[in-house]
């Protein structure tokens, strides 16, 4: 009886503690939405400074009393003279926090049991630069044909040298030993009619038949090879990561490439866009010591700007060194492409020509740019012809001809659906891409 009372108790307390964990678990799940939903990330990260502190512990640092109070307004508890509050705010030199009296105390709790619970980061990988990678991967196929073309010529040799030894033996044989068993080394490689021919012929027709599988594997070579940047991603003079900025901190892209939209140029930022944040950022929460990071003292360096100066009257000195960042993306001169033209007009998002950026540590190029390339998206590409007025005309045609079964075929994908291409609309004419 007794141990039937203290099973079934233990099975209580155990489906309490379920039911318990699974509550926690709907509950940092709805914090992590609320958490999003708001915004908090874009001024705060879990692991790392950003405006705001960084929240993993913070529900050790603080009660939960404090935290809901500091959330759903920051400014009145401020001004009920909570001196940690203040303190804080003073630490953050004024930096105000959001009002979230939109939040209830209890979503509040939801946010902070998320903050609680979220998982750990895996240890950042070490950054490689993938500098000169692409290259190496050619060189190391030149190698490998090297090597397999050296192995080929010595089992030549011995194949020569093993049949010298067989001629020389059948003549021993015969008792015909004489002038003709002295082949010359060459002669003696090749089987025996070649050896016959007139040296001149053998020489030239060796040169042709060599000289053309050369000329064959140059022309591929050069077509689809040369000035093929794929995977070229150098070294910057400063290391600024896309995937710190633009991933993790989750900048628009056009924070920083203002060109995108308007103009032909995405254009590289000027220094002073860094400087909206980097005046107070000045180096990474995980950084030891107090010190300027060396990578942040670059950019003060070119703008000769003095972090110590006691007013902004005497921080920036008289000269300044533009940044030397290395162009990744380069197009020969004959070749013209634009950007508004295709994030604007035709909506692209920057990752399908420039791939993954947000998550790479040193910007890489990720498409060939061959001229292949464009005409393959020209081809293949949907546009919104129907609400553009720069397609009018073309939409117009493609109705009419749809309506009177007119080249009809020529509208439709694969997937049988009406689809209008850049390459109707003259995107495949040389005059468009070339000056
Ligand atoms: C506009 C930027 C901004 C946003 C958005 C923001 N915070 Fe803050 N937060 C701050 C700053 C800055 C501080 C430091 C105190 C100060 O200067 O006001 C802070 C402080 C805090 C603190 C106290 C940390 C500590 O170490 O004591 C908590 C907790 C907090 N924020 C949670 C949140 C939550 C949750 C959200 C979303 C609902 C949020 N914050 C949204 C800027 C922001
Ligand atoms: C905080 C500013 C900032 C943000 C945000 C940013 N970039 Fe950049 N970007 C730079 C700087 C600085 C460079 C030059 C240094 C380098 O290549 O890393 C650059 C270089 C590039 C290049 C290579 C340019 C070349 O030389 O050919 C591409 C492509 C690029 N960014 C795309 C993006 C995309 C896509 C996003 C959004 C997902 C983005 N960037 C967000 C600052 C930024
Ligand atoms: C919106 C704010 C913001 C802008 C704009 C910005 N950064 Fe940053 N950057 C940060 C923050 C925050 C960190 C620190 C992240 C951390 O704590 O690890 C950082 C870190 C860095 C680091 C790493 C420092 C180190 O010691 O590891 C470099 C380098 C850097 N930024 C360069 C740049 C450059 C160059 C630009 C301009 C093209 C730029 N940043 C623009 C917010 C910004
Ligand atoms: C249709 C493909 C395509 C899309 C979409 C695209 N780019 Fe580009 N991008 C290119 C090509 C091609 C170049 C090389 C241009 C040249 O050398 O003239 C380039 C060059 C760049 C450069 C360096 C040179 C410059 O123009 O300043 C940056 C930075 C850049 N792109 C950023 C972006 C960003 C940010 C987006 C999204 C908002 C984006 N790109 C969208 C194809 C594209
Ligand atoms: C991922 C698809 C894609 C790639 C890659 C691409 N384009 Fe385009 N391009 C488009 C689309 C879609 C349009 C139609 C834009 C619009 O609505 O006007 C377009 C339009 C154009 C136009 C304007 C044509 C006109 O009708 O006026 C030019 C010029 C052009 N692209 C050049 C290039 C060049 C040069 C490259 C390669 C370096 C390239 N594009 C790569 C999708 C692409
Ligand atoms: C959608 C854009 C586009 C169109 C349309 C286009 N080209 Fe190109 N073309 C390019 C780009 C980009 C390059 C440079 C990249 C490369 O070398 O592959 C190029 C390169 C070339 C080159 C130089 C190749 C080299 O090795 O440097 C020639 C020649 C050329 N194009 C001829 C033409 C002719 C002829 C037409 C018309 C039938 C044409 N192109 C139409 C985009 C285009």
């Amino acid at each position: 009886m007794q141990g039937q009372i203290r099973t079934l108790a233990l099975a209580a307390a155990i489906s309490l503690s379920i039911s318990l964990k699974a509550q926690f678990k709907a509950s940092a799940e709805e914090g992590k939405k609320l958490y999003e939903a708001n915004n908090c990330g874009s001024c705060h990260a879990l692991d790392r400074k950003v405006v705001g502190p960084a929240l993993r512990g913070v529900t050790d640092r603080r009660s939960e009393e404090w935290l809901i109070k500091w959330i759903r307004n920051n400014e009145a508890f401020r001004k009920s003279g909570d001196a940690d509050a203040n303190a804080l705010y003073k630490e953050y030199g004024g930096a105000a926090m959001n009002i979230y009296e939109n939040l209830s105390p209890n979503q509040v709790k939801h946010i902070l049991e998320y903050i609680k619970t979220a998982p750990k980061p895996a240890p950042k990988a070490p950054v490689v630069s993938t500098d000169g990678e692409a290259v190496k991967a050619d060189s190391n196929a030149l190698y490998i044909l090297i090597a397999l073309i050296g192995i080929f010529i010595i089992v030549l040799i011995i194949l020569g040298k093993v049949r010298n030894t067989l001629r020389r033996l059948a003549a021993e044989q015969d008792g015909t030993a004489g002038d003709e068993v002295k082949v010359s080394f060459i002669k003696g490689l090749l089987p025996e009619k070649l050896a016959k021919m007139n040296p001149t012929v053998l020489i030239v027709f060796t040169v042709v038949i060599l000289g053309g599988i050369g000329f064959a594997w140059s022309y591929k070579f050069g077509i689809t090879e040369v000035g093929v940047q794929k995977g070229y991603a150098p070294k910057q003079p400063i290391a600024f990561s896309h995937k710190l900025h633009a991933g993790e901190m989750k900048l628009d892209c056009k924070y920083c490439h203002i060109g995108v939209e308007e103009s032909k140029s995405a254009t590289i930022p000027s220094i002073n866009i860094c400087m909206n944040c980097h005046k107070g950022v000045q180096k990474a929460s995980t950084a030891e010591g107090d010190g300027i990071s060396p990578e942040i003292a670059k950019i003060y360096k070119a703008l000769d700007y003095n972090p110590d100066a006691k007013n902004a009257a005497e921080a920036f000195g008289t000269d300044p060194k533009p940044i030397r960042w290395v162009r990744i993306h380069n197009l020969p001169d004959h070749a013209y492409f634009n950007h508004s033209q295709h994030v604007k007009v035709a909506g692209l998002a920057c990752q399908t020509c420039h791939g993954p950026v947000e998550k790479m540590e040193v910007v890489q190029q990720w498409s060939s740019l061959q001229m292949g390339w464009c005409i393959d998206c020209h081809r293949n590409a949907g546009i919104d012809a129907a609400n553009n007025n720069y397609y009018a005309a073309l939409h117009e045609k493609a109705a009419k001809d749809l309506k009177n079964n007119k080249n009809k075929s020529q509208y439709f994908g694969p997937d049988g659906k009406v689809k209008i291409t850049p390459a109707m609309n003259g995107g495949l004419e040389c005059a468009k891409c070339h000056y």
